[in-house]
């Protein structure tokens, strides 16, 4: 039954009709749980209050699987202006983006040119900028445009998703070129030929992503709420004498925020993915599949 609505909301997520619809009509259905408001504003409020806590954050202007070129330059445009008011705000945060949100479908060329425009005014404010991984389609055009961006810029950040067969011999390389990468265990609905249909595999790989990457020069994001992985990040962190400057643990905003203030208060360095803007349709469709009892807030909001 899990795994059927874990599909369902999987397939949802990809609907243009009900995206656009949702686009229309506002953050509804207690989407706000999972998306921090609709504008620039109320996100850098968000990211305030966290900081205030003591916890960095990546802010993402959501926006994914664009078909327009003026759509495309107008998201890159929206990912300066919140790499602007990051500055402005004197924020410790990062901007996470994903690639079909520039332009990646439309053609390389357009998503590089604007990479490089949204990178060289991240570097002008001395900000990272992690590229979110999407679905198995654009795993290795999304590797090759890492690749060449992180030949000329330093705070770039890419991530690597435990369900794909492939992940383990990416962060291999990746590892060996000095990369930061993120490490999650993936949100996309992906078919048996390239991915673990099995969780405990998927869990399996991700802590050998882990042992290969901590030890290394590049920055690791744990990011992760599963608390077995956890607890096995800071084992190998304690045994490995790990920097802090080499790892982080990651988290999404409105999941687990019990143990990103307790990680937190241990002392550990937690940033929190916070996401905002008007395309929180396929962003939440895939929060809801990675836990069918989050349906209880959409019933919430529709009963409000
Ligand atoms: P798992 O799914 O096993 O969950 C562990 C526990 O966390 C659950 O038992 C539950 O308590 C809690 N939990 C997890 N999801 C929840 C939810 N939606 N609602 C409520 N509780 C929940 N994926 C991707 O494909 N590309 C990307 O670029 C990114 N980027 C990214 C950034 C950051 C900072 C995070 C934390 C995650 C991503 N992801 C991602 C998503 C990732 O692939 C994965 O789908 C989620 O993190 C859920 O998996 P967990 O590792 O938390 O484990």
């Amino acid at each position: 039954m899990e795994e059927a609505l874990r599909s369902f909301f999987l397939q949802l997520a990809q609907n243009k009709a009900m995206n656009s619809w949702a686009k229309r009509y506002g953050l509804r259905f207690g989407a706000n749980r999972f998306v921090a408001g609709e504008t620039i504003e109320a996100a850098i409020e968000t990211v305030r209050q966290l900081n205030r806590s003591g916890i960095a954050v990546t802010l993402d202007h959501l926006g994914e699987f664009v078909a327009d070129e003026s759509e495309a330059r107008a998201s890159a445009d929206y990912c300066v202006k919140t790499l602007d008011a990051i500055h402005a705000a004197g924020a410790d945060s990062s901007l996470s983006l994903k690639l079909t949100q520039i332009g990646l479908d439309i053609s390389k060329d357009l998503c590089l040119e604007n990479m490089r425009m949204i990178l060289n005014r991240a570097s002008s404010h001395d900000l990272w900028v992690n590229i979110d991984m999407e679905d198995f389609a654009r795993c290795q055009v999304t590797l090759d445009i890492f690749r060449e961006l992180a030949a000329s810029y330093e705070k770039v950040q890419t991530v690597i998703q435990s369900y794909l067969y492939r992940s383990l011999a990416d962060v291999e390389a990746l590892t060996e070129m000095g990369a930061s990468i993120r490490l999650v265990k993936g949100a996309y609905k992906e078919p048996e030929s390239v991915a673990y249909p099995d969780k405990k595999d998927v869990d399996a790989s991700y802590l050998k992503m882990l042992d290969v990457h901590l030890p290394s020069s590049g920055l690791t994001s744990i990011a992760t709420h599963d608390e077995n992985i956890i607890n096995y990040a800071k084992r190998a962190i304690a045994e490995k004498n790990i920097g802090k400057h080499q790892y982080e643990f990651q988290m999404l905003y409105g999941i687990r925020t019990d143990l990103q203030q307790s990680l937190a208060k241990e002392g550990y360095s937690v940033r929190i993915y916070v996401p905002y803007g008007d395309d929180w349709y396929g962003y939440f469709m895939r929060r809801l599949a990675e836990r069918p009892a989050n349906v209880q807030f959409v019933l919430k909001g529709v009963l409000h």
